[in-house]
């Protein structure tokens, strides 16, 4: 009998403790970006096209209509508690968006509609373009931002 309430006592602190020791995981963020995610420039361009091609579906502030949001903290929460990272957002795009003519635009158009998405969910600018690379594409995560 005590052995089994030190079972339940232990299931309950796991239990208990699991979503704190992960959600203290999540709060942690983006490690602060020394050379930030994208260009400056890449974000303006992005914006242009985003405004021409998509924003007839996302919103002009990425705030969803036809189309989901694509920025705020909602948004930004799921794809959080999804684990969501940047390389899923700009494959997704590049192959079925825009929904009307999937993968019509040039990679380097898809990689500033990228960064134009980024700089909209509060990712710095730097010095360095964003690029196609699966691998730093997957280390950005998708989250809420500081
Ligand atoms: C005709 C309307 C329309 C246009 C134009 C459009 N989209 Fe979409 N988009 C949608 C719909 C609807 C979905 C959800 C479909 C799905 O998940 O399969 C979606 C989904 C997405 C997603 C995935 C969102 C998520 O949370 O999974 C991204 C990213 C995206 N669109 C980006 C773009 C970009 C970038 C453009 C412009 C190049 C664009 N879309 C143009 C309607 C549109």
């Amino acid at each position: 009998m005590l052995s089994c309430a030190k079972g339940l006592v232990t299931v309950l602190a796991v239990g208990f403790l699991l979503p704190i020791a992960s959600a203290a995981v999540f709060a942690q963020g983006n490690p602060p970006p020394s050379r930030g995610y994208y260009t400056k420039s890449q974000a303006a361009a992005g914006r242009a096209i985003f405004n021409q091609t998509c924003a007839i579906c996302h919103g002009h502030h990425l705030q969803g209509g036809v189309g989901p949001a694509l920025a705020g903290k909602e948004f930004l929460s799921v794809s959080q508690f999804q684990q969501i990272t940047a390389e899923y957002f700009y494959h997704f795009m590049s192959t079925h968006m825009p929904l009307t003519d999937p993968g019509s635009l040039t990679k380097t158009q898809y990689l500033d509609l990228m960064a134009y998405f980024l700089a909209t969910n509060g990712y710095a600018s730097g010095p360095n373009e964003l690029t196609a690379n699966d691998e730093e594409l997957k280390a950005i995560k998708i989250e809420p931002q500081q």
